[in-house]
């Protein structure tokens, strides 16, 4: 499928997906927005797919949602749209990983963006931000929710109230990059990180991410119910006998996604 505001490319079995509004250091307009989960969605549909990178351009991530194209919306328009609930809730229900591959600007929605993914590596230039304040509004897509988890309360209220940006060392720090690797190696480790996982079982994969993702919407006794009960039902896999076998018999693991 021909997209204007992403580039995607497959190769290997992981599937790259770049960002691409240069003139707008990647803002989050409807048309990328609306690419961007149909991209993800193929992916996820897609034999041919083990795993998603998610990027943008060394300069930008994505600097936001798109601020012109938002400046004029009432609240009638912006609550009758439900506007950036689709984005949301269509990323969350990718079953398949995706890392985050940010350098430069990952501000407001770019830095939402990059937190909906389940892996974020960053460039030394990242810079992560929640600076809606600037504009008069509260973020909108997990800015004051899902950053609290990951950097705790102290950080993102500094980060929410005063629209400072984080720099990818603190970011690190913080809990809310795995992994900090200079600008130039960037899209090679991610696509590393990627192929690694994509030597697994996917079925395996499915399920890691989706127990992980759990931890952030149970009490830990309900948690550690559901993590047991996909870790039993993992015993009924194939790929449960053979990664075991293969290691019992010192070779490398021949999982078939079943
Ligand atoms: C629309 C944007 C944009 C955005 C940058 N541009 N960010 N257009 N929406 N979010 C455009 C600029 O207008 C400019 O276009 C071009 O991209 C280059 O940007 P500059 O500002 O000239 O670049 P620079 O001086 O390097 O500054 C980079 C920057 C700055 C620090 C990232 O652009 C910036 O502060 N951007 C806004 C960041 C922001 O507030 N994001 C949060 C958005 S609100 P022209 O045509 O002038 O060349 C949000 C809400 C999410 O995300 C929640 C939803 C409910």
């Amino acid at each position: 499928m021909a997209y204007e505001t992403i580039n995607v490319d497959v190769q290997d079995h992981v599937c790259l997906i770049k960002l691409h509004r240069p003139e707008a250091l990647n803002a989050l307009n409807a048309a990328l927005v609306s690419e961007l989960c149909t991209a993800l969605e193929e992916a996820d549909a897609s034999d041919k797919v083990r795993c998603i990178v998610l990027t943008g351009s060394e300069k930008a991530f994505a600097a936001g949602a798109d601020i012109k194209e938002m400046s004029e919306m009432s609240f009638t328009d912006v609550y009758t749209n439900n506007l950036f609930a689709q984005v949301n809730d269509r990323i969350v229900a990718i079953r398949k990983p995706i890392i985050a591959a940010v350098a430069g600007y990952a501000l407001g929605g770019g830095c939402e963006l990059a937190m909906l993914c389940d892996f974020v590596i960053a460039a030394e230039t990242a810079k992560f931000g929640q600076p809606e304040i600037n504009l008069g509004v509260v973020a909108g897509i997990g800015g004051t929710q899902r950053l609290t988890r990951f950097v705790g309360k102290s950080k993102s209220m500094d980060m929410n109230l005063t629209g400072r940006f984080m720099g990818a060392e603190e970011a690190e720090r913080a809990g809310l990059v795995s992994r900090v690797v200079p600008a130039k190696k960037l899209i090679e480790e991610a696509m590393g990180a990627a192929h690694k996982i994509g030597e697994k079982s996917l079925l395996t994969a499915m399920a890691v991410k989706e127990t992980v993702n759990r931890s952030y919407e149970l009490p830990l006794s309900e948690g550690m119910l559901f993590e047991r009960r996909v870790f039993h039902s993992m015993f009924a896999t194939e790929d449960q006998k053979e990664g075991m076998a293969a290691f019992l018999e010192k070779r490398e693991a021949q999982f078939r996604d079943k």
